[in-house]
């Protein structure tokens, strides 16, 4: 039976994700806060060691897939946190996982990332270097001396434009040990942490006008299927690849690039 870790597990994405691998016949270890096998708080030092050492006991360090989808959004609180969950813990899982990956069969893991991700520059982003040096000192430093009104916002969407940028980094070594990784990249999903975003007056204006061109927003589950098809062996040779998965967002946003 396939082995697959789910961060995230107990919500939205990653609970439609873990819906459907258990539907296939996969055992599931799901990680998060709370409702979970595995219970930690990727944004902290202590907890991402618990959770590897946990998964790596549970699994006898063998894994078939890996789905990264904990993350936190532009509302929460303080916006250092954002940048922890959604990078800082992303990268230690994959890079915590990469050897029990690498012992798997037709090993894969997926990153959840987001298509706001590209809506900054990312070459004049004040915490790109701190990001791709590694320095999460760096970046809570950073994002601390943001005006309060933009934090939440720079600190998410630039944490996913660097967890994007981590997985094409390691394209190249995941490739020769044959273990796939790739990105996935919503729009505006129906889940709590877009309920929660609305409900915030900082953002609930720039979420409800975030339209995709199909004129509505994705379900938990259309998101689940990308990201099972993505892991699958019919995506053999889907690789280092950030795939967009917004009804069109994107391309309404951004239409002479890409
Ligand atoms: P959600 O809030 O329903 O699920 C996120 C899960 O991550 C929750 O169960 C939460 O407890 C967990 N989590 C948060 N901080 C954690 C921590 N410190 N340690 C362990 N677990 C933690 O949100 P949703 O929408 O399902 O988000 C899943 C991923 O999709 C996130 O990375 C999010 O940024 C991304 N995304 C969501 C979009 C949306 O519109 N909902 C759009 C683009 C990306």
């Amino acid at each position: 039976m396939a082995i697959a870790v789910i961060t995230g597990a107990a919500s939205g994405i990653g609970a439609a994700v873990r819906e459907q691998f258990v539907a296939a016949g996969m055992e599931v270890i799901g990680i998060d806060l709370k409702r979970a096998d595995v219970r930690a708080d990727l944004s902290t030092a202590a907890g991402l060691r618990s959770a590897l050492d946990d998964v790596l006991q549970r699994t006898g360090g063998t894994i078939d897939r890996l789905i990264c989808c904990a993350g936190l959004g532009p509302q929460a609180e303080p916006p250092g946190r954002t940048a922890a969950v959604n990078y800082f813990g992303a990268v230690a899982l994959l890079d915590g996982l990469f050897d029990a990956l690498k012992r798997g069969t037709n090993p894969a893991a997926v990153v959840v990332a987001s298509s706001s991700a590209v809506l900054q520059s990312w070459a004049d982003n004040p915490l790109r270097d701190a990001y791709l040096g590694g320095d999460e000192a760096r970046v809570q430093a950073l994002v601390a001396t943001l005006p309060a009104e933009q934090a939440g916002y720079v600190a998410y969407a630039s944490s996913k434009y660097a967890v994007s940028v981590a997985v094409r980094q390691r394209a190249a070594a995941w490739g020769n040990a044959r273990v796939r990784l790739n990105v996935v990249a919503p729009g505006a999903v129906q889940t709590p942490l877009l309920e929660a975003g609305l409900s915030d007056p900082r953002y609930s204006e720039a979420i409800r006008n975030f339209v995709a061109p199909l004129g509505r927003r994705a379900e938990a589950h259309e998101i689940a299927t990308l990201i099972g098809f993505v892991a699958s062996e019919q995506a053999a040779f889907v690789h280092g690849s950030v795939l967009f998965i917004d009804g069109g967002l994107d391309a309404s946003a951004r239409p002479f690039d890409f």
